[in-house]
């Protein structure tokens, strides 16, 4: 089986004209990198067809929702950034919501948090917001019709793929959970108990079913109808809350992007409730008075810096950022370069500012889960989308819904489900992020379209819970100011910090013992943990591309 596959990827890359896409080409028709190879062949396929970037983004989601059912989805939600080549940019939040039975203390038990609830089962579910978004992306700023961009997932879904040696592990990973819930168990676990095997052909029929209803009805074969009513279905078998009006109520929401500037660039981010951008935006304002390249890559100094302005974003990220649409976000306030530099007052090169003597500014435990996916498109036309896509955990909430083929997230994690309490990422969450019906959940997610003169220079972004915010900074400084490019951009060793816990996260032989020793004797701890997975897209002052592939995943990029 594993030769079918081989071949079938030859066959693929042959009639595409793949090539080892690190190298700088013109790629006529645009460039797709994703997390899966199938997907950004989905979205070169429609590039070659005519499609625009829009078109193929929507075609990359939903191919990821079928070829990588550990974070793509349909049960999920993300952001997609759009920059049009004539300059005009913008913003699509399909993030998940409360459902409108949801209440603050719904994960504590007799006077106890439970956090496990928000993270495993039916009560981690936030309303689905992926189909909506993609369905209204399309309608405002693609080309092609939803039939023709969704017919290529159709297809993987009913005939299947080949899973590859990592997709069948995740799934094998996770047999046991998914044993508990019997959609889950039906699609993600073999009859017979064995193992999935790499090479094995993956056929979902109920899912292609699915994407056929949203085929035929858009946004209603999803909300309404047959699916609607396994969603419900599902949730009234295991105590669930989402219903049917918080289905039909969903809507994504177009959202003008945050405006960050670093030299001759402009990076247009995902605003809130992505705390990605203001956190971007302030990290780079804390560090723009040195000079970066004379610190040096990855250099104790440089590390230090963005260590010390990496801490005091994500001690305003865990005060002031929630929904905009609940809670009133200071943003200008965050984004003031005068509160940002006094945010800095104390810093010092020499030694720490421990998290436990800074908290949030005035104005005048943690693990990474793998599943959040990102990809980066960029068309013939120069027109240029980044999308970070999620259901939270690894396979969300681990329940299918059964009878409909697709995972629902665990997105409540992402509430501060008790304001002052650490969730799954060691984020520690305020008032602004607790929970609330029909509320968005903050996310970390940080797709980012870098330009100079208007121009599409960098599409980036990545997955990895609270290390997104991180990993998305340094590829852009990594080639901004180190003049990487895009593929030593994104596997370049990154470093980590969140405020809370107070560890300066690096990445195995990421650091040199001497460099450790500096950063110890300032006083840092550290510890080594990887740092995100990004898929990046470069674009030279002629318009050549190229692109950044994480070595740290199993992702693809697809050009011709
Ligand atoms: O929106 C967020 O910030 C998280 N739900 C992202 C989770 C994630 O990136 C998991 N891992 N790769």
């Amino acid at each position: 089986m594993k030769y079918v596959l081989i071949g079938f990827l030859a066959f693929l890359f042959i009639q595409t004209g793949y090539s080892q896409s690190r190298s700088t080409q013109t790629y006529e028709y645009g460039l797709v990198v994703s997390a899966e190879v199938y997907a950004s062949e989905v979205g070169n396929k429609i590039l070659r067809q005519g499609g625009n970037a829009v078109d193929a983004a929507v075609a990359v989601q939903f191919a990821l929702a079928v070829t990588l059912p550990r974070a793509g989805n349909l049960g999920g939600g993300g952001f997609m950034v759009i920059q049009l080549e004539n300059g005009t940019s913008t913003s699509l939040d399909f993030r998940e919501t409360a459902p409108s039975r949801a209440s603050r203390n719904m994960y504590v038990r007799n006077g106890e948090f439970k956090p496990e609830l928000s993270w495993e089962g039916i009560l981690a579910v936030g309303v689905p917001g992926t189909v909506d978004g993609m369905v209204t992306a399309l309608e405002r700023y693609g080309r092609m019709p939803l039939e023709l961009v969704l017919q290529p997932a159709i297809d993987l879904a009913k005939n299947g793929y080949y899973l590859s040696y990592s997709q069948a592990g995740s799934l094998n990973n996770y047999k046991d959970t998914f044993s508990k819930y019997e959609g889950s168990k039906k699609y993600y676990t073999k009859e017979n108990g064995e193992l999935f095997k790499e090479g094995d052909l993956f056929v979902q029929k109920d899912l292609a079913e699915v994407l056929e209803q949203i085929s035929k009805y858009g946004r209603d074969g999803f909300y309404s109808g047959s699916v609607a009513d396994a969603i419900v279905t599902e949730m009234k078998k295991k105590n669930g809350l989402i219903t049917y009006s918080d289905l039909k109520n969903y809507r994504s929401k177009w959202r003008a992007p945050v405006k960050a500037k670093f030299q001759d660039y402009e990076l247009t981010i995902m605003p809130p409730p992505s705390s990605g951008s203001i956190a971007v935006a302030q990290i780079l304002d804390m560090m723009d008075d040195y000079s970066l390249a004379e610190l040096g890559h990855n250099s104790a100094a440089y590390v230090h810096l963005m260590a010390e302005a990496m801490r005091r974003a994500f001690a305003d990220r865990s005060y002031y950022l929630g929904d905009p649409d609940f809670y009133d976000v200071p943003k200008q306030d965050l984004l003031n370069p005068n509160y940002n530099n006094a945010r800095m007052i104390g810093f010092s090169m020499d030694t720490v500012t421990s998290s436990s003597s800074l908290s949030h500014g005035e104005f005048s435990n943690n693990y990474e889960s793998d599943e959040t996916t990102h990809f980066s498109v960029v068309d013939k036309d120069g027109n240029a989308v980044a999308v970070t896509t999620t259901l939270n955990g690894s396979f969300g909430s681990k329940v299918a819904v059964d009878g409909a083929g697709f995972l629902l997230n665990n997105e409540m994690d992402d509430f501060s489900a008790q304001p002052g309490e650490p969730n799954a990422y060691g984020l520690i969450g305020g008032e602004a992020n607790a929970i609330e019906p029909g509320k968005r959940m903050l996310s970390s997610m940080t797709p980012t379209i870098v330009t100079k003169d208007g121009k599409v220079r960098m599409v980036l972004g990545a997955a990895g819970g609270p290390r997104i915010i991180t990993a998305t900074l340094q590829s852009f400084l990594n080639m901004a100011v180190f003049g990487m490019n895009a593929q030593e951009a994104i596997a370049a060793n990154r470093i980590h910090h969140q405020w809370l816990p107070d560890i300066l996260f690096y990445e195995n032989y990421g650091l040199s013992p001497d460099t450790i020793r500096l950063l110890e004797e300032k006083g840092h701890q550290l510890r080594t943990m990887s740092i995100a997975r990004g898929h990046i897209i470069y674009v030279d002052q002629d318009g050549n591309k190229s692109s950044g592939v994480d070595p740290r995943g199993d992702g693809h990029a697809a050009g011709y």
